[in-house]
């Protein structure tokens, strides 16, 4: 297991426990080709997977037809304008003025463990420290296999160099043998030809394959309605996503997968690759002349153009790339396992959350310190563990026209301020938490006034204004170090135990005061580069502090957030019905752990849809469940079910955060019902939830087939009673082979839209 270079076939094969990566560097010249992706191969003999070998135009035996091999060979990190049409991984342009690009293998090393990748989020291995294993195949000739047993992951390194350029590459995979993962990202240092040059394009990753018809999966949305799964058939040419907003967004996603046409959640190839990053992206897939299909992750190249001083080198975020032979389901359960293990490193990761009510939908911008307790008290007899204030509580803030930047309190509406309100809060039983912006400035604000040059902008043009908001210069170190005191000078003057923090507009006018002529096309990496730094910085300090992280709802909802906070708000849009979507969507790379999920008001405030309250509470169970009300006003029914919900809460919810994910049915696919199921590693127990979206006249019950049970054992089957706080009636005693291969009848759902029932199951033997 792990890596093996075979010196004779100069073969690298990556194995994990179900797949095989396979990497191969041919001709004289080092081209350094991929060869497979997918289930595991027992061996390395792969002489008819390399197409290459036969291939009439390889360099050294016709170097007359060159361009026949460069736009077809199947180049690991592909680079520009020398033959290859297909789109590259990287470009540049040169103090000569030319963007060309080339990589030649030039040696590898083997690492045991991951190294990290300085400035940036990444998966890790427990383990911190890396050491050098096995350097250089010209040293050690022999064929050798670096066992996987004294460590999880184990990181290839394939140094390559474009000459021309005076580059260095380094292309960097980790394996997680365990968890059916690779990771990569590049590095590329200047070598000492020039004293600068631009790097214009580099990309984190380029994955090739061949042969197959394939769809496309991507997630696309809007603000309220995130990451919606958006599939369709791969044709030829390119196929993107992208960003140049300057975070991930609510609009498309740094996801893509590429799926054997027949696949479904649990059939099929399926292809997942995840971008560990929160700016700018591209995510595309391109189908060649030759029907083979290039893939190609990383850094958005509109506006982007990075100064590579002679020994600099720059990192690229990394790629997380799953294969499933088992379509949907198999990827987004190994996307679970990994980024709950080696990616989340919150202390909160493997603990149940606090259940938090907050203010926003409660009172918007019109609240004070008796409504802020009022609210507490009523919640905290409820069961509802922290208080969360929400926007406007500091500088003269009563609507979003103002104050971002000015970060003390607002003396009118808290009295005695947030020291006050925090030991009020604290004395009902609840913990205190607070919103903040910190990313922003309002024109109106006293921080402005003084550093108007601390927006981002550009001299001679009025900057557009989003929300009546510019964004602040985060690639300066002063305007990081000031923003980071005023966070710092907020937490420690009260007890305050959990901070949403919310980036509540994207990027325009891409101007830095301090960046000069040559460095504009750094702003964006160097802006998302800050944000991590301050989080870095924030969990460093203030480290049981719980983070959500928060965009205009889930528009930085990504892998690069969750190395900084467990949970991020998924969407403001809190609509049952539509969460359904929004969730369906964001399960599909992320666990269940990690997704921000509030019990609404009603009538809801994005869809004006009328919810039972229940079916609210099974919605928001399958994420950190929380209330986003006026508990003081709500209707008494409603507010009676709350204590039962938490009941609910603590008894299910160690369950939806640590087991594996299944999809029963799809509201998105049949229009009616939706049906999600959790069952925890050693399968003893399962929760399934039904939601029957739209009520069938005549015809009320649905056939479940369960999955992911144990066939062998014998389960009982409870309708989970909220009422009895228990399994109520109906205990059906089954196999877990009837109950997947057979299915159940689920009769009794009631008559009417939106009706929902959560079912519990356990095993007897
Ligand atoms: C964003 C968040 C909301 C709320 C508001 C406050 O829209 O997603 O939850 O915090 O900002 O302005």
């Amino acid at each position: 297991m792990g890596i093996t270079y075979f010196e004779k076939s100069k073969t690298f094969k990556l194995d994990t426990c179900n797949t095989t990566y396979m990497i191969k560097i041919v001709d004289d010249e080092g081209f350094i080709l991929h060869l497979y992706y997918g289930r595991r191969l027992s061996d390395e003999k792969t002489d008819d997977l390399c197409r290459i070998e036969e291939h009439p135009f390889v360099p050294s035996k016709n170097n007359r037809d060159r361009g026949s091999f460069m736009d077809c060979a199947p180049f690991e990190y592909p680079g520009h304008g020398l033959g290859d049409y297909r789109d590259d991984a990287f470009s540049v342009l040169n103090p000569e003025g030319y963007s060309a690009t080339s990589l030649n293998f030039r040696s590898y090393r083997i690492l045991e463990g991951k190294p990290k990748l300085p400035g940036l989020p990444a998966t890790f291995e427990k383990q911190a420290s890396v050491s050098v294993i096995n350097e250089d195949l010209k040293k050690e000739p022999a064929e050798k296999e670096i066992a996987g047993n004294k460590s999880t992951c184990c990181t290839l390194e394939i140094i390559g160099e474009d000459p021309a350029n005076g580059l260095e590459i380094t292309l960097s995979y980790s394996v997680f043998e365990d968890v059916d993962a690779i990771a990569r990202s590049v590095r590329i240092k200047n070598i000492g030809k020039y004293e600068n040059i631009k790097l214009t394009k580099v990309l984190s990753a380029s994955y090739e394959f061949y042969g197959d018809d394939y769809d496309i999966l991507f997630l696309h949305g809007t603000w309220a309605r995130e990451r919606n799964i958006d599939r369709e058939h791969l044709g030829y040419g390119k196929h993107y996503v992208s960003s140049f907003r300057g975070e991930s967004s609510h609009q498309e996603h740094p996801f893509l997968a590429l799926m054997s046409r027949d696949a479904n959640d649990t059939n099929g190839d399926v292809y997942g690759f995840s971008f560990v990053y929160s700016g700018n992206f591209i995510a595309q897939a391109e189908r060649s002349q030759f029907d083979s299909v290039r893939v190609l992750m990383g850094i958005n190249p509109v506006d982007f153009c990075w100064n590579l001083g002679k020994g600099e080198e720059f990192c690229t975020p990394e790629v997380i790339s799953v294969y499933s032979w088992e379509g949907t389901g198999r990827m987004s359960r190994t996307f679970h396992d990994l980024y709950r293990n080696h990616l989340i490193r919150s202390p909160y990761k493997d603990m149940k959350r606090p259940i938090l009510i907050n203010n926003w939908e409660a009172t918007y911008f019109n609240f004070d310190t008796d409504k802020l307790i009022a609210i507490a008290k009523e919640a905290s007899k409820l069961g509802i563990e922290l208080l969360v204030m929400d926007d406007g509580w500091f500088g003269h803030r009563d609507n979003d026209s103002s104050s971002l930047g000015d970060w003390y309190v607002n003396e009118k509406k808290l009295p005695g301020g947030l020291k006050r309100l925090a030991d009020e809060v604290n004395k009902t039983g609840m913990k205190f938490g607070i919103w903040m912006e910190p990313e922003m400035i309002s024109p109106d604000s006293d921080l402005y006034r003084a550093h108007p040059d601390w927006a981002i902008q550009i001299p001679g043009r009025t900057p557009v204004m989003s929300r009546e908001q510019y964004v602040l210069d985060l690639t300066r170190k002063d305007v990081r170090d000031y923003t980071f005191s005023q966070i710092e000078k907020i937490l420690k003057s009260a007890n305050i135990e959990y901070l949403k923090w919310d980036m509540n507009r994207q990027l325009t006018d891409l101007g830095s005061a301090l960046l000069g002529t040559e460095g504009q096309g750094e702003l964006y990496h160097r802006y998302c580069l800050g944000v991590y730094e301050l989080q870095e910085r924030l969990v460093t300090e203030f480290t049981n502090l719980l983070l959500e992280n928060c965009s205009g709802g889930g528009a930085r909802f990504d892998p690069g957030m969750l190395y900084y906070s467990p949970q991020i708000w998924t969407s403001d849009d809190m609509d049952p019905v539509e969460r359904l979507k929004i969730q369906e969507g964001t399960a599909l790379i992320y666990p269940l752990s990690t997704m921000g999920a509030h019990v609404c008001d009603c009538p809801n405030h994005s869809t004006g849809r009328t919810t039972p309250f229940e079916t609210r509470g099974y919605v928001a169970l399958a994420g950190t469940f929380g209330y986003e009300l006026d508990v003081t006003r709500i209707p008494e029914a409603d507010r009676n079910m709350i204590p039962k919900q938490i009941k609910m809460y603590h008894k299910f919810n160690d369950l939806v955060r640590t087991g594996d994910y299944y999809r029963v049915s799809s509201y998105r696919e049949n229009h009616e019902w939706d049906c999600w199921e959790v069952v925890s590693k050693d399968k003893s127990e399962a929760l399934i939830t039904v939601v029957n979206v739209i009520g069938r006249v005549n015809h009320k019950s649905r056939l479940l087939k369960l999955k992911g049970l144990d066939p062998d054992k014998v389960y009982s089957v409870n309708f989970y009673d909220m009422e009895k706080e228990a399994e109520g009636e109906n205990c059906m005693k089954l196999r877990g082979d009837a109950l997947m291969y057979a299915g159940i009848q689920l009769k009794g759902l009631d008559h009417g839209d939106f009706k929902a029932k959560l079912l519990s199951i356990k095993a007897t033997s």
